[in-house]
C-alpha cells in the first residue's frame, strides 16, 4: 500500500463514501445507473476488505457511507458491514429495493447502528411500479419494508426515479410518501447514464409533463413543511444549467465498486481513457490523493470553453463528464446539458423528438446482457 501523499493536503477531503457492495439486485430498472458491465459475486470484495476500505475512509474524512449496489442487502455480510460503520463513527444509510432479503435482516440493521433507509419505490400504481422494476409482487414488499423502518423509528426516504412511465404519479408519490411516514422523498428524474442512457426514448418525458412535475413538487413543498422534505432533481436535458456531478468531480464523494475499482462517480467506468485504481493494490487515501482518474477532472484547470471563463465553472464544475463523453464526445467539453454548450440546442431537439415517440420496450438491467456502451461516433458533434 502506498501512504496518503503530501499533495493530499490541498485537496478537499471526501464527505461520502458510494459502497457499491454488490450488483446483483432482484430489480431490473431500465434507468440503473450501475454499470452495462454489472459485476458477478465472484468478483465481489470480501468483509475485512470492506471493512479496511471503511477504516480509511474514516481516516480521510468521509462522514457517510452509502451501502448501496444493486441491492446490498444480497451480501450475506450487510450487518457485519454496517456494524463497521457504526464502530467507525461513519453515518450509514441503506439503499435498498426493500424486497428479497432486506426484511429479513433489517432488524438485525437496526441492531448494529444502521443509520437511515433510503427506499427505492418504482411506481405508485402496483402494476405499473412492477412492469418498472421488472420483478411481479414487489410493491407489497416494498410496503412492508417501509412500515417496520418505521415502526422501529428509522429515518425513512423514498427514492422515485421519475420518467415518461411514471410521471403521471408525481402527486400520488408525495401522497404515498406522507403515508408511509417518510421524513424525505426524491423526486429525481432520471440522469441518462448507464442503463438510463440505453433507455432513454423509452424514459424521456415531455417538457410540459416536466413542467408539471416540477409545479407538483413545489405546491407539495409550501403544503408538507415541517412534515415532508422533497428533493426535486430536475431533468438534465430540459435544464439551464448543469448540475455539479457528484459534488464536483474528486471533490466530495469516492465510489467504490463491488470488485474494488475506485470511481470518481458511479458512471465513470464510461469514461474508457481513464485509469481506476484498485482498493487492493492501493489506499484509498492514495487513490483519491493521486489515482489519475480522479486527478482528470478535479478543479477547473482541464476545463475547455465556454466553461473555462465562465463564473459558473466554480458552482457545477462543468456539469458531468460521463454525459459530455457521451454527447459531445469528449469528456473535458461542457457538458451539453447546459444552454451555453454549442451543442445544448441539439440536445434540447433529441429530447423533445424522443419523448414525441412512441416508447420502445424497456430493455432491463441484467447481469451480462453483453449491451455494448455508447460509442464516440454516436456523440451529437
Ligand atoms: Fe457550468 Fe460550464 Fe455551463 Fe458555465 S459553461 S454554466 S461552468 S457547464
Ligand atoms: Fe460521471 Fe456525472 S455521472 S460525472
Amino acid at each position: 500500500m502506498n501512504a496518503l501523499t503530501p499533495n493530499a493536503a490541498a485537496i478537499p477531503a471526501p464527505v461520502g463514501l458510494l459502497a457499491e457492495l454488490t450488483h446483483r439486485c432482484p430489480l431490473r430498472c431500465p434507468y440503473c445507473s450501475n454499470p452495462l458491465d454489472l459485476d458477478r459475486r465472484s468478483r465481489e470484495l470480501d468483509t475485512a476488505t470492506w471493512q479496511r476500505v471503511l477504516t480509511e475512509a474514516a481516516g480521510l474524512g468521509v462522514l457517510h457511507v452509502h451501502l448501496s449496489g444493486g441491492e446490498p442487502t444480497a451480501r450475506n455480510d450487510i450487518v457485519e458491514i454496517t456494524e463497521t460503520c457504526a464502530k467507525l463513527g461513519l453515518y450509514s444509510n441503506l439503499i435498498t429495493s426493500g424486497v428479497g432479503g432486506a426484511l429479513s435482516k433489517l432488524q438485525a440493521l437496526y441492531d448494529v447502528g444502521l443509520d437511515h433507509v433510503q427506499l427505492s419505490v418504482q411506481g405508485v400504481d402496483a402494476a405499473n411500479a412492477e412492469k418498472i422494476g421488472g420483478l411481479k409482487n414487489a410493491q407489497p414488499q416494498k410496503m412492508e419494508f417501509a412500515a417496520k423502518v418505521t415502526e422501529l423509528g428509522l429515518p425513512l426516504t423514498l427514492n422515485s426515479v421519475i420518467h415518461r412511465g411514471n410521471i403521471h404519479e408525481v402527486e400520488g408519490f408525495i401522497d404515498l410518501a406522507v403515508k408511509l411516514g417518510a421524513k424525505r422523498l426524491e423526486v429525481a428524474h432520471t440522469q441518462y447514464y448507464g442503463w438510463a442512457y440505453v433507455n432513454r426514448a423509452a424514459l424521456m418525458p415531455n417538457k410540459a409533463q416536466v413542467d408539471q412535475s416540477i409545479r407538483i413538487v413545489e405546491a407539495a413543498r409550501e403544503r408538507l413543511k415541517g412534515q415532508l422534505v422533497i428533493d426535486l432533481v430536475v431533468p438534465d436535458y430540459y435544464a439551464k444549467y448543469p448540475k455539479a456531478c457528484a459534488g464536483g468531480w474528486g471533490r466530495k464523494l469516492i465510489n467504490v465498486t463491488p470488485q474494488g475499482k475506485v470511481l470518481p462517480c458511479h458512471a465513470a467506468e464510461t469514461i474508457s481513457h481513464l485509469e481506476f485504481w484498485h482498493v487492493t493494490e492501493h489506499s484509498l487515501g492514495d487513490i483519491w490523493a493521486n489515482a489519475p482518474a480522479f486527478t482528470a477532472y478535479r478543479g477547473t484547470d482541464w476545463m475547455q470553453e465556454p466553461c473555462r471563463s465562465c463564473d459558473r465553472r466554480e458552482k457545477d464544475w462543468g456539469g458531468c463528464r460521463c454525459q459530455a463523453l457521451a454527447l459531445a464526445g469528449d469528456a473535458a467539453a461542457t457538458d451539453p446539458a447546459c444552454s451555453l454548450s454549442p451543442l445544448h440546442a441539439k440536445v434540447r431537439a433529441l429530447a423533445v423528438e424522443e419523448a414525441a415517440e412512441t416508447p420502445p420496450d424497456y430493455t432491463y438491467r441484467t447481469i451480462g446482457a453483453n449491451i455494448p456502451a455508447p460509442r464516440k461516433e454516436d456523440a451529437l458533434s
